[in-house]
């Protein structure tokens, strides 16, 4: 019989304030409001240790850990496995591929974590996480979620992507195009007013199709 809801917390949402909790690691135990202080967190789930698709995204994490330094941003993932498995897997990886998985790994068996954050699909999977990236920033807010199934791996430079984008969103004010990427142009705030859309129809600093969609180099 298909289950027709999640008889857990309701999942987390764009603008809410990450949950916080504790929980045990590769890295030790964490509690997780205190970790990354001060920086972006990118907590990410992955249905189940020594499974290929999360063996190659975890690896791609790991590969772009200097890219995540860069940004400001601490990584940490999430599986329903025991700190054995975890430990296990990581130094299998390894051995086989001589990539390290150099961020913590969260050892979520009571599915505390899982169901604070609505990576329990019970519709995909009643036993393991969905593929889930929330992205939260140093004020601890979440700012953007994906979900993926069970038999899709994310997309690194996506990720890398829309941090980037919220990142210059709000450094800037300004708001990302369809596919925008670091060093195009974005979209400046359309006008709120008719005094403001006047002003911007006489705006010659941006590149203006109407007054409602101009673009900008920063
Ligand atoms: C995988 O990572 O390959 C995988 C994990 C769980 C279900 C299906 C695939």
């Amino acid at each position: 019989m298909e289950i027709q809801e999640q008889t857990v917390n309701p999942m987390p949402r764009i603008g809410d304030a990450a949950p916080d909790f504790e929980a045990m690691t590769t890295f030790g135990p964490i509690k997780f409001s205190e970790y990354g202080k001060g920086k972006w967190v990118i907590l990410f789930s992955h249905p189940a240790d020594f499974t290929p698709v999360c063996t190659t995204e975890l690896s791609g994490f790991a590969q772009n850990k200097a890219t995540f330094d860069a940004l400001n941003t601490e990584l940490i993932g999430l599986s329903i496995d025991s700190i054995h498995s975890h430990l296990a897997w990581v130094n299998n990886v390894r051995e086989k591929t001589g990539v390290e998985f150099n961020f913590p790994i969260i050892a979520d068996l009571d599915m505390k974590v899982a169901k604070l954050y609505g990576m329990l699909q019970p519709n995909e999977s009643e036993t393991a996480a969905v593929r889930a990236v929330f992205f939260i920033d140093p004020e601890k807010k979440i700012r953007l979620i994906m979900y993926y199934p069970l038999n899709v791996g994310r997309n690194m430079d996506e990720i890398i992507r829309v941090l980037e984008a919220l990142q210059t969103s709000d450094k800037h004010k300004v708001a990302m195009p369809l596919n925008w990427k670091k060093g195009e142009k974005v979209i400046v705030p359309p006008p709120k007013t008719v005094e403001e859309m006047e002003q911007r129809l006489q705006d010659t600093s941006c590149e203006r199709i109407d007054f409602y969609l101009c673009k900008k180099e920063l």
